[in-house]
């Protein structure tokens, strides 16, 4: 299932055209694993193809080549250059059946995908009609399960961190409580990390919650307040409640004035951090390896410290938890 120290010379690949397209929600370091996927194509000698605004743009034919300046000078930028997009169409069979007809007309053998889960499903419909696909993981939600990192996590948990501590200050001088929301819908792990980094009194967390939250809130915010703490900072993950009308009726409750901030989309952006950079640019160059080994339908992973792929299929039905160590410690941390 894992492979591991792959020799890049030991196959020979019918491949001469590689394309690479970035689908589902931008993360830093995507323009790092471009850059890759471009370079290490042509230091094999295969041409590449840009597919702008994933599947949507594949669907459009919205396909330029690629060089080796056409990834100059973007390693440091965040978003993506290929643009990305989510597109309806392309979960129908009939959408996939076109755009394995688009590839097979631009003489693209194979994809590399660089997206999250639903963008690995597409993948997967195109290695079955015999377009070779490798999916790279890029997602700032660290959701993937069979991996221990994602493109842009790192970088996204950092601009949070920074806005957290900001919103702390002004927090403590105010006496205040601050429900800070970060994203990760239905993920806790920016909730979590941050919840730590920023040690925070209370996380929001997707994974665990359950209907007593804000009552568990309510009481520990009187407690804290008890012992002498001047501010009470929460966390809370996208997608748990409204925090503005929470911060409404956690002052009502407490009398502890409270104010809500969404740190939001500035997560998604921004300079990718030099982890971010160099493991992206890793897996964007492990992806056309593979593909040049004459693999297919695989993700490139990160886990147990080492770069790695797995199948898609398998890799999709893997599950992934919140480490309850981690969970445990922020709320034992923060007493
Ligand atoms: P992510 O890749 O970040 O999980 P989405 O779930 O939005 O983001 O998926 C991105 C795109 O991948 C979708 O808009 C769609 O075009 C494609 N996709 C998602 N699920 C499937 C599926 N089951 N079959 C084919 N394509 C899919
Ligand atoms: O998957 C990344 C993510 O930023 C999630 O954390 C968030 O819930 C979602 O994308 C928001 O997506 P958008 O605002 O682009 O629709």
């Amino acid at each position: 299932m894992v492979t591991k120290n792959v020799d890049v010379k030991t196959r020979d690949s019918k491949i001469e055209t590689i394309g690479v397209l970035t689908s589902g929600g931008d993360a830093p370091g995507m323009n790092a694993a471009i850059r890759a996927v471009v370079r290490a194509a042509l230091a094999r000698g295969k041409k590449v193809k840009g597919i702008r605004r994933g599947y949507a743009g594949l669907l459009d034919e919205d396909i330029i080549n690629m060089d080796a300046k056409s990834v100059a000078d973007i390693i440091q930028r965040g978003g993506t250059v290929l643009y990305t997009a989510r597109c309806a169409e392309f979960m129908t069979a009939e959408g996939q059946d076109k755009g394995a007809a688009i590839c097979k007309k631009h003489g693209i053998d194979a994809i590399v995908v660089i997206g999250g889960d639903g963008s690995f499903q597409g993948a997967r419909k195109l290695a079955e009609r015999g377009i070779n696909t490798i999916g790279v993981p890029g997602t700032i939600d660290l959701d993937i399960a069979c991996t221990d990192y994602t493109i842009g996590f790192d970088t996204a948990i950092n601009t949070a961190m920074e806005a957290i501590d900001k919103v702390r200050d002004t927090s403590t001088s105010h006496e205040r409580c601050s429900i800070i929301e970060v994203m990760g819908r239905h993920a806790g792990y920016i909730a979590l990390w941050c919840g730590i980094a920023n040690g925070a009194e209370d996380i929001l967390l997707p994974e665990r919650q359950d209907d007593n939250f804000e009552e568990r809130i309510i009481n520990n915010i009187k407690e804290k307040r008890k012992i002498g703490k001047k501010h009470h900072i929460i966390i809370n993950a996208e997608g748990i409640g409204d925090s503005y009308n929470m911060a409404k009726r956690i002052e009502m409750a407490t009398g502890m004035e409270t104010r809500a901030t969404i740190v939001g989309h500035i997560q998604r952006g921004g300079s990718p951090t030099c982890k971010d950079r160099v493991y992206a640019s890793t897996m964007g160059a492990k992806a056309v390896d593979l593909l040049l080994e004459g693999k297919s339908n695989r993700l490139v992973a990160y886990r147990n410290g080492q770069f790695c792929d797995f199948d898609i299929e398998e890799a999709l039905a893997m599950q992934k938890d919140l480490d309850q160590y981690m969970v445990d410690m922020a709320q034992r941390l923060s007493r």
